[in-house]
């Protein structure tokens, strides 16, 4: 039974937002105190590119764990499809690399695109495996009632999509999309105040790497989600075989199949033949995001890792409704900023 939750109780809230298409709005986070009806509450903005909302989930629970806090409100939004093309392109491309991306006209669709080429280079074809990645995931987001989009897409359709970045076309693509979602970050006794039925953090892990993706030693792995896990999982209770549902950060398709191997869940070069298994679907071994992830629920850059942790909390209550993975108690989130500068991985439990 959930018994609510009153707002004196929360005493510090971290606002994760990029701040897209330049709002001229510092100090934002103490705006958000405001509006939830808290003015005066220490606050935080936390600004990591799309990872900001995993990083924010790990400030709060720090903030709790040292005794500093006793009951965080973590917020994430985004509101991006207020502005022209242009303005959009130039807000989505701040977090890349200036110098040798941006300037020489790469967006991050340009820049998996290359990622997608090298391993394909590297591992052999991979266009229906992307395919899968993107018909399996809306698919999902058809389950999910506030996904960005809810209509399943055929292999054809996403098969004759106009070009994006080759070999990314438009249903490679996770859209613009506005968005907002909200946590309570606890500790365990606290929770128990407020519920009968809490979701447990039982490991948190944040990385980074180099801006550049040329400084980087390979193109085909982003090795802050590869040492994110590995923090992650440090003195976690619940191993890679003990999870239940990932939800992975699929910006582009050729994402969700890197982050299956950075962490650890396939081989190098294996995560196009699992996903073509059909593991990764509802109701395979190892479904990856049941709420449509990035692809079709959509990616307000501040809100997405927030709503991932929200997607977990649905899915281990069981209240994640038609697109419910049976029997769910473990489960792990995927946060990447930009082309993988930052990252972010946590991994939840029940009971
Ligand atoms: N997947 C599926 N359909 C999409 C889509 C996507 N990613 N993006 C747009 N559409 C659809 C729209 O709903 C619209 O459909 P309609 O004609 O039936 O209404 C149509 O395609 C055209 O939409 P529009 O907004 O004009 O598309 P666009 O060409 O301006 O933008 C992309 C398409 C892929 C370039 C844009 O979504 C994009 O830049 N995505 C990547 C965002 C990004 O880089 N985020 C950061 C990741 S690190």
């Amino acid at each position: 039974m959930d018994r609510g939750l009153d707002r004196v109780a929360v005493d510090g809230l971290y606002l994760a937002t990029l701040g897209f298409s330049g709002w001229q709005l510092g100090n934002a986070a103490a705006i958000a105190a405001e509006e939830a009806g808290r003015p005066g509450l220490p606050t935080l903005r936390v600004e990591n590119a799309c990872a900001s909302g995993g990083y924010a989930i790990q400030l709060a629970v720090d903030a709790v764990a040292s005794g500093r806090r006793d009951v965080v409100l973590v917020v994430g939004l985004e509101k991006m499809t207020d502005v022209s093309n242009a303005r959009r392109r130039y807000w989505l491309g701040v977090s890349g690399d200036t110098e040798w991306e941006r300037l020489a006209g790469l967006t991050f669709a340009g820049v998996y695109g290359l990622m997608a080429s090298r391993y394909e280079a590297e591992y052999g074809p991979v266009r229906d495996a992307l395919t899968e990645v993107a018909v399996k995931n809306h698919a999902n987001g058809a389950l999910n009632p506030n996904a960005h989009f809810q209509k399943p897409v055929t292999r054809e359709q996403v098969n004759s999509a106009p070009s994006v970045a080759a070999p990314l076309g438009l249903y490679d693509c996770c859209p613009v999309s506005d968005g907002a979602a909200a946590l309570i970050v606890t500790r365990p006794e606290a929770a128990r105040r407020f519920t009968d039925s809490p979701v447990y953090v039982v490991g948190s892990g944040v990385s980074s790497d180099h801006l550049a993706v040329q400084e980087r030693k390979f193109i085909t792995r982003l090795d802050a989600s590869r040492s994110a896990a590995e923090e992650a999982f440090r003195n976690a209770p619940v191993d890679r075989k003990g999870l239940d549902f990932l939800e992975l950060h699929d910006c582009f398709t050729i994402a969700e199949l890197l982050a299956l191997e950075d962490l650890g869940f396939a081989a190098r070069g294996a995560a196009g033949k699992m996903t073509l298994s059909g593991a990764t679907r509802l109701g395979g071994r190892l479904p990856v995001n049941p709420d449509g992830g990035l692809k079709a629920k959509g990616h307000p850059i501040g809100a997405t890792g927030v709503s991932q942790a929200y997607e977990v909390f649905l899915q281990l209550r069981g209240q994640a409704g038609a697109r419910q993975v049976g029997g769910a108690e473990h489960a792990l989130t995927h946060n990447v900023g930009g082309s993988g500068a930052t990252a972010a991985v946590h991994l939840f439990s029940v009971g």
